[in-house]
């Protein structure tokens, strides 16, 4: 297992032109040679680099906070924090972890209305003053644990049109705003914004407007002027989703100009975290096991019982492949095929039946685009043990990374390009399921 160690790898630099899918076929080699076959994930930081780039080119104005519990990988939020992107923390550990990594409390926003009493200590203690609210009872609490919190009303929006809807259990209705707005002035307590989210992986561009337009709504209810607008995240995180960002960005654009004009006084952030993840990362499984079945011949429509391989992978639904379905691209013979994950779940079942060329135990498969959700939820149920991380880098993004501030580099390794020869390993193609499992 030694050469699974995260402690002696942090970042990877692919030199002499070496990419992403040469360092994934180095490391295969590398574990079949300690005789080890456990998952691992590659984290290109060069993915999240120009992700950033896209952001500042699309949305000027509005400053990303990355939300922490999309991913919790220590290089990548060391880039992010490199980039000079605030961060969207939900609890007292993703706090700490972002502090441990070069962030500075002012560009942290406790981001969960609901938060328990040790934790806005813990913030406070910190120096962490940005936090949301929605009702009167957590206006108590903060007013005990944290008086001089600079708070931001979170508020409900229309969130119909998105695959995660968040607004059935988070936000104040806009008409309780002047309710909250008063307890908080009695409480002596310092309200500075509106936040709000459209849901996970919105499929409407028109909701971020509506939203843009309530929380204008609420600016102006208010008596007093408030100076931070936090349009939350919901950008999809890969082309592959049928809403593109740089429409989602226009139409922000458009609706900031109209309800925020630049010269408002009002700062605009947002809480990406989707966004910056999904396509980053690529999920190395080894087949450890394969049955061979003949399907059930009244099941077949021709009547024509046909063979089914049923393949089992070493990472899961329990680890980290909760939110996908997948579409391989083969050119050979193909099978029917379903892949399971290692536990002894039934649902741990990572396909329907797919066609996919015949594979054998041993060989491994790739997984595109696996950075968002997955690692932050995974759990070792079975014992089975979570996919360690490797991220990489090219020299040049890590000159453009290290020219600013706060790169904290643990360990470098340098990743030499090498001849190309034929590997036991097949790309599959992911893109998000279109409803959770
Ligand atoms: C408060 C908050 N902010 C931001 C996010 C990130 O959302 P997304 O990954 O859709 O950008 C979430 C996701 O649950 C959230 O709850």
């Amino acid at each position: 297992m030694a050469a699974l160690d995260p402690k002696r790898y942090d970042i990877n630099i692919l030199e002499n032109g070496g990419t992403v899918r040469e360092f994934i076929d180095k490391k295969i080699d590398e574990l079949s040679l300690a005789d080890c076959s456990e998952p691992f994930h590659v984290a290109d930081l060069d993915d999240v680099y120009k992700k950033h780039l896209t952001w500042s080119e699309n949305l000027p104005r509005v400053t990303p906070f990355y939300a922490v519990k999309c991913n919790t990988t220590p290089a990548v939020i060391r880039t992010l924090s490199a980039l000079g992107t605030g961060f969207d923390c939900a609890s007292k550990a993703e706090i700490e972890l972002v502090l441990s990594l070069g962030a500075t409390p002012d560009r942290i926003i406790y981001a969960h209305t609901t938060k328990p009493e040790a934790h806005i200590k813990y913030a406070r203690a910190r120096g962490v003053h940005m936090m949301t609210f929605d009702n009167q009872d957590e206006l108590t609490k903060i007013a005990r644990c944290h008086p001089s919190a600079k708070l931001v009303l979170r508020i409900t929006v229309d969130d119909s049109s998105s695959l995660r809807r968040l607004n059935l259990k988070f936000g104040a209705r806009p008409a309780a705003a002047g309710g909250l707005l008063r307890r908080a002035g009695e409480l002596g307590l310092d309200v500075v914004g509106v936040s709000f989210h459209v849901g996970c992986m919105c499929s409407d561009s028109r909701a971020y407007r509506r939203a843009i337009a309530d929380a204008r709504h609420v600016f102006n209810t208010m008596g007093f002027q408030m100076s931070l607008l936090d349009i939350g995240g919901g950008f999809p995180g890969s082309d592959n989703f049928p809403l593109k960002f740089e429409e989602i960005a226009e139409c922000i654009n458009v609706a900031l100009d109209e309800f925020f004009p630049p010269d408002c006084g009002v700062q605009i952030i947002a809480e990406p975290g989707r966004y910056f993840m999904e396509t980053a990362f690529t999920l190395a499984v080894n087949v450890f096991a394969k049955t061979v079945t003949m399907e059930d011949a009244a099941e077949h429509n021709e009547g024509d019982p046909d063979i089914v391989m049923m393949y089992y992978v070493n990472d899961g639904l329990y680890g980290s492949l909760r939110f996908f379905i997948n579409h391989p691209e083969f050119g050979e013979r193909r099978y029917r095929s379903v892949i399971w994950g290692p536990t002894c779940d039934s649902m741990d079942r990572l396909t329907d039946s797919c066609l996919l060329p015949e594979l054998q135990v041993g060989e491994w498969l790739l997984m595109d685009a696996t950075g968002a959700y997955t690692l932050s939820v995974s759990s070792n149920f079975n014992g089975f043990e979570r996919a360690t991380v490797f991220s990489v880098v090219t020299p040049e993004t890590w000159r453009a990374l290290s020219g600013v501030k706060n790169v904290v580099c643990l360990c470098i390794k340098h990743y030499k390009k090498k001849k190309k020869k034929k590997k036991n390993s097949y790309k599959f193609f992911f893109k998000f399921c279109q409803k959770f499992q």
